[in-house]
């Protein structure tokens, strides 16, 4: 039987638009691991400055050589959900430990953080809840938030990036709810800012709600030992939830978790419906997970040599000419203005060997197009002072700078 050649025509001329467009998503290919310099295929060697893989544990041996034996101990995956066959001790191990590292009593692993994320709210909401988002929150977090309305009816909102007075007015304004949530970000991805942790918790205990950090871009980048946010702000054991990825610092795999209380990670095992009705993390990807965490917590000089390479290169960068939005994380988003420029700049400076993305409009604010570069602990100055050198000669090559 002939396949429907209308569906294919329609998605042919969709990706014809994009392209057009000047969005079109290129996939690059790598041949080695992820590390500061890569092997790009049909490239070469390239420098990259928008890894996820903060603390350089990608290719860590005793990370890499825990997965190795993970896949010896337990095999190659799950073979069922959680609740059915599919749970391991190494994921045991690997959420005692995260618990431990983040300091909550309990956490509970799932697949990605999109995931964790996706299960927390149904759960945790029902009809005559109210739960409160910030506006630049990550997309899963959105996509979490229209999930729990759509299932569980409950009332949602959205309060503008970072203003407390706003998020005070939409919790006043549904006070007779039975419970309140307030979803936010750690570290905004796109803008390398941190959330204004003390003063939320004072919102959440002022009001009786229950405060949800994504620590994503936090854990293992945020406080002297890599805690995250709540370490940064010292407040470690305060935050009612965190959830936070596996697939950045921590080895930069995949995986996610919820860490909280006992009782919330156990109801989540009984009700978050990507852990009842898909296969849990591969019991290799937790063994290099957990190899990642001690590893962090028997190096926290690691995390010490992130914040360095990124204040140098905030320095640098600022010396050559350039405008980065300021901020203390090694998201360095160096504002470039139109859109096509940055796009284009991203293409010429991986002609140069250096992968950097190119954000636009409507990603971000129209006028604020970037280069968002991320320092990670394993690029060394010289990487750094290299790139600096390349980002300047592509701006002065596209006459953004003389
Ligand atoms: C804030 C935030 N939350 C969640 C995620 C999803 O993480 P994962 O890759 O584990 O699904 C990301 C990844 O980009 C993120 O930045």
């Amino acid at each position: 039987m002939a396949l429907n050649t209308e569906f294919t025509a329609a998605f042919e001329g969709a990706i014809a638009q994009l392209k057009h467009d000047g969005v079109y998503k290129r996939l690059n290919y790598l041949e080695s691991p992820q590390a500061a310099r890569v092997h790009m295929e049909g490239r070469g060697e390239v420098l990259i400055l928008s890894s996820n893989n903060y603390l350089g544990l990608s290719n860590e041996p005793s990370v890499v050589q825990a997965g190795i034996e993970g896949l010896h101990a337990f095999g190659a995956g799950t073979g069922s959900v959680r609740f059915i066959c599919g749970t391991f001790t190494v994921h045991r191990e690997l959420e005692a430990a995260l618990a431990r590292f983040v300091g909550t009593p309990a956490a509970l692993s799932y697949v990605s953080c999109w995931n964790a994320n996706e299960g927390l709210t149904a759960t945790i909401a029902e009809e005559g809840d109210f739960v409160v988002s910030d506006a630049l929150n990550h997309a899963s977090i959105i996509d979490s938030i229209r999930l729990a309305k759509a299932i569980t009816k409950c009332t949602t909102a959205v309060y503008k990036h970072g203003d407390l007075d706003a998020l005070r007015e939409k919790l006043a304004a549904n006070a007779r709810a039975r419970r309140r949530v307030i979803w936010t970000d750690g570290v905004f991805s796109m803008e390398g800012s941190i959330a204004k942790l003390p003063e939320l918790l004072q919102i959440a205990r002022d009001t009786n709600s229950i405060l949800v950090v994504d620590d994503s871009h936090s854990t293992g980048v945020l406080g002297a030992t890599g805690r995250g946010t709540a370490e940064h702000f010292g407040v470690v054991g305060e935050v009612d939830v965190i959830t936070s990825t596996l697939g950045k610092a921590l080895g930069g795999a995949a995986g996610g978790f919820v860490a909280g209380g006992t009782a919330l990670c156990d109801m989540l095992t009984q009700r978050s419906r990507p852990q009842l009705f898909s296969n849990a993390l591969p019991p290799t990807v937790a063994a290099s997970a957990l190899a990642s965490v001690q590893y962090l917590e028997a190096h926290p000089e690691r995390v010490e040599r992130l914040r360095e390479n990124a204040q140098y290169f905030r320095r640098a960068i600022t010396e050559a000419g350039f405008n980065p939005l300021p901020g203390e994380t090694p998201i360095v988003p160096i504002i470039i203005g139109e859109t096509a420029h940055a796009i284009r700049m991203s293409e010429m400076l991986l002609d140069e060997g250096i992968f950097v993305t190119g954000f636009g409009f409507p990603v971000v604010p129209q006028g604020t197009a970037r280069l968002r570069c991320q320092i990670s602990a394993a690029h060394t100055k010289d990487d750094l002072d290299y790139a600096v050198r390349a980002i300047s000669g592509v701006a002065r090559r596209v006459g953004l700078q003389k």
